[in-house]
């Protein structure tokens, strides 16, 4: 990797998380740093992301040469700043030294890339490979030949950025800024007029984006949404409906307001109350959270972005073998279930609501009696265990994207009760979240009457328990709800 700003340090991160090692050269001496702060944030936001394995990070190194960086890699990503005669520079010196099967890639956000392969030596390998800030969240890259790259090394690339869970997109043409940066520069341009028209402050018009348009884009970008909006004689209606209007003078097309003094200060003095003293940091983690929690809802959808997380999960769920069941003991506990706690779990408070709490310990309680063999034939023969009574105690609060962890006791058994202790704990700091505490009866369905278990059922119980016998009793256990008798008044 060449750079390692906002960009590069992103795709540092993202090959990293991916498993693949990294050598990276940026002159700055904060680069060091400033890499291993990204990498922590895009940590943070895998681990919120999803729960599937992730292989083993890759190494980074970091090296004091661009022939250093390029030496037996795969792939040159160059993020380095955006001026052209720079990158043709870089990117030549690049080529010289890296393997001649290695892909050369650069971050460019719109520069040509026939003029920066000027000169290269190896034209065919070099793409533009378009990233996203964060580029460890934002799925998409934008690949675009050069007029000497060659189809096999766009494959390549495509396959080699899919592999580390992202959205190549193929642009059939070299054009200034490609595709999405064209879109956004048209949005850019109107909104800086806005600005300077003093028709909207710079907060209202991100509310104008993020309370309406911007949620639909997500799922269904533009032209998606103007055929829905089309009705059911979709896109020929919509057209025919809105298109007149395109010929009114509503927007100032390819105009550009002066970016004189007074308009940046108004810029500025309006960005910086927006922002409300909230520095950087905490922006990019609201961001990145808030990312992690639309990329989360629509993986539930498996539907446009989703469809790459969801993608993603298989993979690596597949490349890590069989789920694990999870039945790893944690000193005698045993580990039963994992969950990341979903966006729509959260309430008017801002944290999870009560009823998730039971869903979560209910859910590993499920996972116990599947560890103890309380499956498909059991069940189907009738079998099966109820609860009868539960005791919650909420001991903290738990957010969109936090990973919880359960750890389960078997505080008694005997031929037809059960008595299960959970513990629920915040990955991210091990703070105790909630505790769980469930009766359990055997029964038979079909008679509608408790009986007892199973023998092969009741000797696993005898062996966790004995497992556990050397564990203390649980202070909250057998706890009930306290405080004073209230008392009508
Ligand atoms: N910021 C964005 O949102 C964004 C999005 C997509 C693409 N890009 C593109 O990514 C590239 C990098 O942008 P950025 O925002 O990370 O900029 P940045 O200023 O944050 O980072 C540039 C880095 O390059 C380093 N650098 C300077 N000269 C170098 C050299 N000769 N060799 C190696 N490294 C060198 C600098 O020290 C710095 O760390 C640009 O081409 C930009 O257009 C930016």
């Amino acid at each position: 990797m060449l750079g390692a700003g906002v960009i590069g340090g992103g795709w540092a991160a993202r090959f990293l998380l991916a498993g693949s090692d990294v050598q990276l050269f940026d002159p700055s001496p904060t680069a060091a740093q400033a890499v291993v702060t990204t990498l922590e944030k895009a940590r943070r936001s895998w681990r919120r992301l999803t729960l599937a394995p992730l292989p083993a990070e890759g190494s980074l190194t970091l090296v004091d040469t661009v022939e250093a960086a390029v030496t037996g890699v795969d792939l040159v990503q160059e993020s380095a700043p955006e001026r052209e005669a720079l990158k043709i520079s870089l990117l030549a010196q690049a080529a010289e030294a890296a393997p001649p099967h290695a892909i050369i890639a650069t971050s460019t956000s719109g520069l040509l890339p026939s003029r920066l392969a000027d000169g290269m030596r190896g034209p065919e390998r070099f793409i533009v490979g378009h990233p996203f800030n964060p580029v460890y969240l934002l799925p998409l890259v934008e690949i675009v030949a050069a007029d000497r790259t060659s189809p096999e090394f766009v494959e390549r690339a495509a396959a080699m950025y899919r592999a580390v869970a992202m959205k190549p997109l193929v642009v059939r043409r070299e054009v200034d800024g490609f595709i999405a940066d064209r879109l956004l520069e048209a949005l850019w341009r109107e909104a800086l007029w806005l600005v300077a028209d003093d028709v909207a402050t710079v907060e209202e018009i991100d509310d104008a984006i993020r309370f309406g348009a911007g949620l639909r884009w997500s799922a269904m970008g533009t032209f998606l949404t103007y055929r829905l909006a089309g009705g059911d004689a979709g896109m020929r209606h919509f057209m025919a409906q809105f298109g007149p209007a395109l010929a009114l003078p509503w927007t100032h097309l390819m105009d550009v307001p002066v970016l004189d003094q007074a308009l940046l200060d108004k810029l500025v003095a309006q960005s910086d109350a927006q922002a409300g003293g909230r520095s950087i940091a905490e922006l990019e983690r609201i961001r990145d959270d808030c990312l992690v929690a639309v990329l989360r809802g629509l993986a539930g959808e498996g539907f446009a972005a989703g469809e790459v997380v969801a993608r993603t999960e298989r993979e690596l769920y597949e490349r890590a073998g069989a789920r694990s069941d999870g039945s790893a003991a944690a000193d005698g506990r045993l580990r039963l279930h994992e969950v990341l706690a979903a966006p729509e779990w959260i309430d008017y408070n801002g944290h999870m609501t009560e009823s998730r709490y039971l869903e979560v310990l209910a859910d590993t309680t499920d996972a116990f009696l599947r560890r103890i063999g309380i499956l498909g034939p059991y069940i189907d023969a009738g079998r099966s265990y109820y609860t009868v009574e539960t005791h919650i105690r909420h001991l903290g609060e738990v957010h969109a994207g936090d990973r919880l962890s359960v750890t389960t006791r078997l505080l008694g058994h005997d031929e037809k009760r059960l008595h299960l202790f959970h513990e629920m704990r915040r990955a991210q700091d091990d703070a105790p979240v909630a505790t769980g505490e469930h009766m359990l009866l055997h029964v038979d369905r079909a008679a509608g009457t408790t009986t007892p278990a199973a023998p092969e059922i009741l000797a696993v119980l005898e062996q966790i328990a004995e497992s556990q016998a050397e564990l203390p009793w649980p202070e909250a256990a057998g706890s009930q709800v306290r405080g004073p008798r209230l008392r009508a008044a």
